[in-house]
């Protein structure tokens, strides 16, 4: 019965993603269209590279964000496509970087960039990817288009410094660890609520909830994506898993453990987490994670945080855009869900 349950859940949950995707399919197969015609943009040297890196598939959760948001503010224009495309090809590029800083073999179920041709041209490649975002970018007419993109494709970098700086910092806060997700992955989510509504030319009060509901969301996403490191399997999640611990990485579900753990405890997983091998030592740490409900506590965060995003919708005049924002975050509290009950 409970598996029943939990599987009818599972399919409800999808189905709602699937009715909130289908509500903006044309914008979003021209997203599609858009992105993998960028190489063409780029010197015959590099394009091959270029369409290797567009031509994965990702879940454009960053493009969805973006038109759904518009289509709750206003109609949508080409405007928001080409802001979808823009949000996409940033997000790429942090990926491209992230992989090299990460040394990870596997993206979006193929071989890295990193990994075919080497970080020297895989750091140049996501640069070109950003310089290329920024120029479409810059054909806004309105130029705080623009400087926003920007300003986000800004906070993501530095929250990836400030992460690399405390690799291995047993003194990292739970606070500095919310900080670090929410400037490396909540601002791009921020930004595509944001600028869908801007791009609508919706009111400053709108724009804000919708700010903060990507601020929100993309928050819990990062909290789900460092549990799915923890206890997700590589095939479902098409990337390299168990990297954060190696890394020195220190994400929430590690911090809950070292908060609660005894004096003794946190010597000796300190201890683990420092040396980092051998690797099944963190293997063992990973399972100590689970087996003191770590998982689960950092999954009912993430749920909590969607709540809160949740909550920003309702000062928005309702629609069937905004309860499709509303279904997405609820496909996120009930994905995160799913980590925890395997674990
Ligand atoms: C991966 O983002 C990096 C994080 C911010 C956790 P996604 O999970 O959105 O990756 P793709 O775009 O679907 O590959
Ligand atoms: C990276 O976080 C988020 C970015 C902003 C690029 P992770 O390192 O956890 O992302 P994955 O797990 O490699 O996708
Ligand atoms: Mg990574
Ligand atoms: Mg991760």
């Amino acid at each position: 019965v409970i598996l029943f349950t939990r599987s009818a859940l599972r399919a409800s949950a999808a189905a709602k993603l699937h009715n909130a995707v289908e509500l903006i399919k044309p914008q979003l197969s021209a997203v599609e269209e858009r992105i993998r015609e960028q190489a063409r943009a780029f010197d015959p040297a590099i394009e091959n590279y270029i369409a290797y890196a567009c031509g994965t598939n990702g879940k454009r959760l960053r493009p969805v964000l973006a038109l759904l948001s518009g289509a709750a503010t206003g109609p949508l224009s080409a405007g928001h496509v080409d802001l979808a495309v823009i949000l996409e090809l940033i997000h790429l590029a942090t990926l491209v970087h992230d992989d090299i800083m990460d040394g990870a073999e596997i993206r979006r179920s193929q071989p890295t960039t990193n990994a075919k041709w080497g970080n020297a041209l895989a750091v140049l490649l996501g640069d070109c990817l950003f310089a290329h975002a920024l120029k479409l970018a810059a054909r806004f007419p309105d130029n705080e288009v623009c400087r926003r993109i920007a300003d986000a494709a800004g906070n993501v970098c530095s929250g990836e410094i400030i992460q690399t700086q405390h690799r291995f910092d047993l003194k990292l806060t739970i606070p500095d660890y919310f900080r670090i997700i929410e400037m490396k992955t909540a601002a791009l989510f921020a930004a595509a609520g944001e600028l869908g509504a801007y791009v609508s030319g919706a009111g400053p009060a709108t724009t804000l909830a919708l700010k903060t509901y990507g601020l929100k969301l993309g928050t819990a996403y990062q909290v789900y994506d460092d549990c799915l490191d923890i206890g997700g399997t590589e095939e479902n999640a098409g990337k390299t898993l168990g990297l954060d611990l190696q890394r020195g990485k220190l994400t929430l579900p590690v911090l809950y453990l070292l908060q609660d753990a005894s004096r003794e405890e946190h010597q000796r997983f300190g201890e683990i987490l420092l040396r980092g091998t051998p690797e099944s030592a963190l293997e063992d740490l990973a399972r100590e994670v689970v087996r003191r409900g770590c998982l689960r506590r950092s999954v009912e965060t993430a749920k909590k945080m969607v709540i809160e995003a949740q909550t920003e919708l309702k000062q928005l005049s309702r629609s069937r855009y905004t309860v499709a924002l509303q279904d997405v975050a609820g496909f996120l509290s009930n994905t995160v869900d799913q980590l925890a009950a395997v674990a």
